[in-house]
């Protein structure tokens, strides 16, 4: 994953923000041991995530994955890998870390994020290279990130290819050539362990990255279906 365009000004590095963890606890009709079992749920995948603090956003994502389906194998299914992009590789996201200014506006070729479909009112947002809360809620992440499609060319629409977790760890490969120079040698250090691969595949990162709906793992969606899709309305 590389920046397209930075806007403006420095920043100090800011991680990703792991306070008010007791926010994500599910309010309403639901019985004391579920809301335990998901507050812990919630808190085993934020470590997972902290502990793989890596390199490039789909790789981190497939460690998380991973891990849950080792730790907590029964949420697995309600966790998603969504990559963003579009035909030009040109997307906008705001509150990026490595954004400058106030709106921290970054355009990236594509991104990843890993979303937890709690229950059937929560959907959490877990973007390492996000400067909103980790994790954030659903609706106010893809306020905060997306803003709307309806003021930016077409170029710079965002589109979301939507994989099941269980899915992308079955699937997904990537010999990591993208973070090489032409020459070969690394623009940064590599994951400290082997590149991903199945038994079919040593590379498919670009079959997530493209955005024909007609062809790739999973789903893809415009800005507006997506939101639809994962929106989960307070009760
Ligand atoms: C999003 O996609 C749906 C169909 O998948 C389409 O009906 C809708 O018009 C699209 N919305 C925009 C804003 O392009």
């Amino acid at each position: 994953m590389k920046i397209i365009k930075r806007v403006i000004k420095p920043l100090s590095p800011c991680f990703p923000n792991k306070r008010n963890a007791h926010m994500f606890l599910v309010t309403g009709k639901y019985n004391f041991i579920l809301k335990y079992l998901q507050a812990i749920w919630i808190l085993i995948i934020n470590v997972c995530f902290v502990s793989v603090l890596l390199h490039c956003s789909e790789e981190n994502v497939w460690k998380l994955c991973s891990d849950v389906s080792i730790r907590i194998p029964i949420e697995l299914d309600r966790c998603f890998v969504v990559f963003i992009s579009n035909p030009c590789r040109t997307v906008p996201l705001w509150k990026q870390r490595a954004g400058r200014e106030d709106d921290r506006l970054v355009i990236w070729d594509y991104h990843v994020i890993f979303l937890y479909s709690v229950d059937c009112k929560t959907c959490l947002v877990y973007d390492l290279d996000s400067e909103l809360p980790f994790p954030t809620f659903f609706h106010k992440y893809v306020t905060e990130t997306f803003r709307t499609d309806q003021v930016l060319k077409s170029d710079f629409h965002r589109f979301f290819r939507v994989v099941p977790a269980k899915q992308f760890i079955q699937h997904f490969a990537s010999d990591r050539r993208h973070m090489k120079r032409p020459d070969g040698s690394w623009i940064k250090p590599p994951p400290p362990y082997p590149a991903i691969c199945t038994s079919t595949s040593t590379h498919n990162l670009d079959e997530y990255i493209n955005m024909d709906s007609d062809s790739g793992p999973g789903d893809v969606f415009n800005l507006t279906d997506f939101v639809q899709r994962f929106y989960k309305i307070e009760k």
